[in-house]
């Protein structure tokens, strides 16, 4: 009876060993992909989202240095915690497709010496909702608006359009 209490201990204390030598190894790996996002990427993303870089050129959006996703509203850390990632590697991931990610620039420089910041023009003329952005002031609807303005070929209308959509639900 005594021996056999023994033995069930001592091999207990052999899983739990293992359990922690295991734990070790895999904080260990985790460790050094953590100094480089592309390996995370090609390991664990690559799959599904293909190359991060034209992933993160048709889909995200760096609004105020933040990510935002194309649809996705929301807190991008929070969702990245959910989707694959472990907490201490999500900072790296994001800046990977921060770096390759839409932003404002363009908004700045061909929209801004009339508009502003692409921020301000949102807060102050326009009614951005899920899908559909209306001016304030004149309840005209900007997707069918910006073809007639400036100048805009449909597909620079439809990119300014995603652009105010973002701006406008990152708030
Ligand atoms: C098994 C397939 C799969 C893998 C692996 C995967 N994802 Fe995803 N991911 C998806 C799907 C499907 C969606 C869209 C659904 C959603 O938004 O919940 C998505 C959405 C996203 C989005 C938001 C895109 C948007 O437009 O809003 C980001 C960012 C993202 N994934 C990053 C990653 C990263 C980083 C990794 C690797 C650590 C990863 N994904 C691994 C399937 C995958
Ligand atoms: C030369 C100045 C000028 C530039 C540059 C300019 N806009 Fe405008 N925009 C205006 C004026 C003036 C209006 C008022 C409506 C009108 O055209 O009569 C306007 C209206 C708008 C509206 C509708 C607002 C509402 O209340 O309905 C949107 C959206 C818009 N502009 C987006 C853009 C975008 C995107 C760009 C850059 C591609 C841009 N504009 C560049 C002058 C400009």
């Amino acid at each position: 009876m005594k021996r056999m209490t023994i033995s069930v201990k001592s091999g207990l204390m052999r899983a739990a060993a293992a359990a922690i030598a295991s734990l070790l190894w895999v904080s260990s790996a985790s460790a050094e992909s953590d100094v480089d996002p592309k390996a995370i990427w090609e390991r664990r993303c690559d799959q599904c989202h293909g190359d991060a870089a034209e992933f993160a050129h048709k889909r995200l959006w760096n609004i105020d240095g933040q990510l935002h996703g194309s649809r996705h509203a929301g807190d991008m850390h929070r969702f990245l915690g959910n989707h694959h990632l472990r907490v201490h590697e999500i900072e790296s991931v994001i800046q990977l497709l921060l770096a390759s990610s839409n932003s404002t620039a363009r908004f700045d420089a061909e929209c801004g010496s009339c508009h502003g910041s692409a921020s301000e023009f949102v807060e102050k003329s326009l009614w951005v909702r899920r899908d559909s952005i209306s001016g304030l002031g004149t309840g005209s609807d900007v997707a069918e608006f910006l073809l007639t303005h400036q100048d805009l070929s449909p597909e620079d209308a439809s990119f300014f359009f995603d652009l105010l959509l973002h701006v406008g639900n990152a708030r």
